[in-house]
Parts: C-alpha cells; sequence; structure tokens
C-alpha cells in the first residue's frame, strides 16, 4: 500500500507541481487533499506547459485517476474553464474523480474574500481572492455546500432557500457588491452542474483506501506550502486548509498508518506571494534580481513573488510538522552566478537565538537571521550537462549547498531540479514506492 505525498516546505510555489510530475509516472492515482485554485502548480513537459489550479498534477498523463479529495474547496464553474483548457494542450480528465464531500466555492465566497479583504484595514491577507477563506469558513460553520448536494435536487433547494437570504443580508452588510441571483435562478446553475460534472463525484476515500488495499501507488498533492498552514503557519497570513502532514489523511480520507513516504519540496532559496512576515526577504535591487532570475510572478494572480535566501529554519519547521522522508531542492539553477550564498539557520529575537519558529507574528517581526555564507557556483548555466552529468558531476559549490541542507535538516536531498522541465532533474533514490 504504497503511499507518497509531496508537499511544499515554504510559502507555496516551491515547484511541487513539476515535482509530483517527475514522480508520478509509476503512480495510478495523484490526489489533491487540501486548498482550491488558489493554488497555481507549473508542468512543463518539452514545448507543453500546463497550469493547473483546481485539477490534480495527474490529469497531465493521461491513464491516471486525478484525484479531488474531500479536504478541497472546489470552483465548479472556475474547474471546468480550467478542464477546457489542460485539454487544449493535451491533458486528460478521463480519470477525474471529485470527492462527494468537497465544500464547494460559490460566486458570493469570491465577493466576500473581497469584502472582508477591505475590512482588515491596512493588514490585509493578500489573498488570492479565489473565495477560499470564505468557503472554508462555511465548511466549518457547517452551512456549506458539498459536491455531492449536486447530485440531489430536494438537498440542493433545501439549501439555496436556508442559504441565500442569509447571504444576501451579509454581502449587503459587508458593502460586497451584491449578488443578483435568486433561489430559482441559483437551483438551475447548479443543477446544470451536477449535469455536467455529476459522472466524476463518487466516494474518494473508498476509491483512495480501496487502491491502496491492492497494492496501487497513491501520490497525496500538497497545495501551498507549510508556512501557509491555517493552524502552524505565519497566522493570520496564511491559507485556510491544513497544509502539513495532518491535513493529508483528514484531506483525503486515509488513516496516517497508510502513509510511507513525503517528499517536502524546497526552493533553493525562499518566496512568498501576499502580506506576512518574512524574516530572510531582500529588498531592492537584490530582491529584483533574484525575482527576475528566477521568474517569480504568481501562476495564479500574477503578482510579483517577495524573495528571499534560503530559510532553514522554516524547512525544519515543515519537516516536523510533515516528517519528511525526503527532499527535493529546486531552483539550483536560478542561484547561479552569486558570489555567496547565504543560509539562514537561526533566528535571534530580542537577543536570544532560536532555532524554532516562533507562533507570535510580532515576535516574527523582530527576528532577525543567522547566516551561514556558503559559496556560489558560477557559469553552470547548461542545465542539460548538469543533468547528463549526475549528482557527483554537479558543482561541488552546489554540492555543498546541498549537503548544508542535508546535514541541518537531517533528511537526504534525493530530488535536485535544475529547471522548470521534467528532465531537468537528478533522481537520487532508486525507488520511491518502498
Ligand atoms: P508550485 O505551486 O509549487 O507547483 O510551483 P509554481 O509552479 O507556482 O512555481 C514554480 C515555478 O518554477 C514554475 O514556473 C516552474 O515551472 C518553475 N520551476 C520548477 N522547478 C524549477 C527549477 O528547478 N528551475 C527553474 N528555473 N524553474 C523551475
Ligand atoms: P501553490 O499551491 C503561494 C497565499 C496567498 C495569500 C495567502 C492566503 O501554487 O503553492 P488564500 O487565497 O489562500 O486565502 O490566500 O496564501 N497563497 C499562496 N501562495 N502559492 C500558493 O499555492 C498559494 N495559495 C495561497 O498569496 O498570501
Ligand atoms: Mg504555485
Amino acid at each position: 500500500m504504497p503511499s507518497l505525498a509531496v508537499i511544499g516546505s515554504q510559502w507555496g510555489d516551491e515547484g511541487k507541481g513539476k515535482i509530483i510530475d517527475y514522480l508520478d509516472e509509476e503512480a495510478d492515482l495523484i490526489v489533491r487533499f487540501q486548498g482550491g485554485n488558489n493554488a497555481g502548480h507549473t508542468i512543463v513537459v518539452g514545448d507543453k506547459v500546463f497550469k493547473l489550479h483546481g485539477l490534480p498534477s495527474g490529469v497531465v498523463r493521461p491513464g491516471k485517476l486525478a484525484v479531488i479529495g474531500n479536504g478541497t474547496v472546489v470552483n465548479i464553474e472556475e474547474l471546468l474553464q480550467e478542464i477546457e483548457q489542460v485539454e487544449s494542450v493535451g491533458g486528460s480528465i478521463e480519470g477525474l474523480r471529485i470527492s462527494d464531500r468537497a465544500a464547494l466555492i460559490m460566486n458570493y465566497h469570491k465577493k466576500l474574500d473581497g469584502a472582508e479583504e477591505k475590512y482588515r484595514g491596512n493588514k490585509p491577507v493578500g489573498t488570492t481572492k479565489k473565495g477560499i477563506g470564505p468557503a472554508y469558513q462555511d465548511k466549518i460553520a457547517r452551512i456549506g455546500f458539498r459536491a455531492g448536494d449536486l447530485l440531489e435536487e430536494d438537498t440542493l433547494k433545501e439549501k439555496i432557500s436556508l442559504l441565500i437570504p442569509y447571504k444576501k443580508d451579509l454581502m449587503n452588510m459587508l458593502g460586497a457588491e451584491g449578488c443578483s441571483c435568486t433561489n430559482e435562478s441559483l437551483l438551475e446553475k447548479m443543477t446544470g452542474w451536477g449535469e455536467k460534472i455529476g459522472k466524476y463525484i463518487c466516494d474518494t476515500g473508498v476509491l483512495i483506501n480501496e487502491a491502496l488495499d491492492e497494492g496501487k501507488k497513491v501520490m497525496l498533492e500538497g497545495a501551498q506550502g507549510a508556512m501557509l498552514d491555517i493552524d502552524h503557519g505565519t497566522y493570520p497570513y496564511v491559507t485556510s486548509s491544513s497544509t502539513v502532514g495532518g491535513g493529508i489523511c483528514s484531506g483525503s480520507g486515509i488513516a496516517p498508518n497508510r502513509l510511507t513516504g513525503c517528499l517536502g519540496v524546497v526552493k533553493a532559496y525562499t518566496t512568498r506571494v501576499g502580506e506576512g512576515p518574512f524574516v530572510t526577504e531582500l529588498h531592492g535591487e537584490e530582491e529584483e534580481i533574484l525575482q527576475k532570475k528566477g521568474g517569480e510572478f504568481g501562476v495564479t494572480t500574477g503578482r510579483g513573488r517577495r524573495c528571499g535566501w534560503l530559510d532553514l529554519v522554516v524547512v525544519n519547521h515543515a519537516k516536523t510538522l510533515c516528517g519528511f522522508t525526503s527532499l527535493a531542492i529546486t531552483k539550483l539553477d536560478v542561484l547561479n552566478d552569486y558570489e555567496t550564498l547565504p543560509v539562514c539557520t537561526e533566528y535571534e529575537i530580542d537577543g536570544k537565538r532560536t532555532k524554532y519558529f516562533p507562533g507570535s507574528i510580532k515576535n516574527l517581526e523582530k527576528a532577525k537571521p543567522i547566516y551561514t555564507e556558503l559559496k556560489g557556483w558560477k557559469g553552470w548555466d547548461d542545465t542539460e550537462a548538469l543533468v547528463k552529468g549526475g549528482y557527483d558531476a554537479l558543482p561541488d559549490e552546489m554540492k555543498t549547498y546541498i549537503e548544508f541542507i542535508e546535514k541541518n535538516t537531517g533528511v537526504p536531498a534525493d530530488l535536485i531540479s535544475v529547471g522548470a522541465d521534467r528532465d531537468q532533474t537528478i533522481n537520487r533514490k532508486a525507488d520511491w514506492w518502498n
């Protein structure tokens, strides 16, 4: 019953999509277990580029089951658009399955997302405005729609008549742009969604557990990153789901003893989109250079990503929360041509050193990074040659950088990524499923 989870160890955009795609050739199922279309996972295969938001990365390789698990939030209208887009570049949704328990993102959630951001005044979260927070709020408040409701007209009618007056009042109160729908028009729209998407809706918990019983290989695709976790991230500058190890089980319906491997994806430097503290952040020209070299612009919102040096306090926090058994280090090629590469191993807060990530935002804002300066590598921009030579042929300084990460986390760097393409990857582990 092998399973392999892939989780971002920073604030998202670590290259999870690329790594999942590289490893899922042998997988039978690829399961998204949390988050929604706030995610933007890029997969590059030759001249084809897939930008996935709500769909699991499994849609890139025909023949896989691509499962949207119960812990996710799904915007059906945007999912239908994404399906069209993915099919137009050669993806296949034959294997798509959507959990009957997945929460739905409604139009009013998007509007409320914008209104709530305004209410936060000069301290917005910087959300993707996809309605993620309001949809999870409704799930927890037990007043949300679930995908399975689309198959039951009576349930839809009941929920619509209860919810719509309430949501309209709420939007008025918050000054959100109003919603012109009536109970009847919404029922018609949602019944239409059911007709289009109903054949994909099922009990995905049963599907995944039976697959594991049969010895099939299940990949669990994390979205966002550990530092955006609702409990363990930089609250309140986080997303609204459990992005760490615990979220895998509750969001897919499998028990903890069925998890056999967890790969942490570590970008060789750090980025973050949206607001919130970022201890190793660069500013001005230094940040611009790294942003440009790394192409650090959001897949979902197009916003420029904030950039900074690698922070191992962050990666170790993620390791503790996810139990990483391997690391994939991505975007090492972007660090080509730096004289020195600072790596943060501890914070200093009020004159005291700590290697643990603080819970208080106020403390985090005061934290100063303690850096170890490692030597950079120069002139290694031929990624084809880098991959061809394998790990041993990598520049010595790059190996020292990788080994510094291994030593400071205690986790082997089993995958090394030096380019966006599937082929620009060095694999140091013979069997990922044992
Ligand atoms: P995700 O959200 O974690 O899947 O990551 P994104 O797709 O949002 O952002 C990662 C970006 O870096 C994408 O444009 C990838 O195509 C690209 N990428 C992934 N790995 C590498 C790498 O090793 N080198 C370079 N240069 N780009 C990479
Ligand atoms: P992937 O899967 C990077 C950030 C937003 C914002 C915060 C809350 O591509 O790594 P939300 O819309 O979720 O309520 O926004 O979380 N955020 C991401 N940042 N990568 C992502 O996904 C993100 N998904 C959400 O920018 O700061
Ligand atoms: Mg992304």
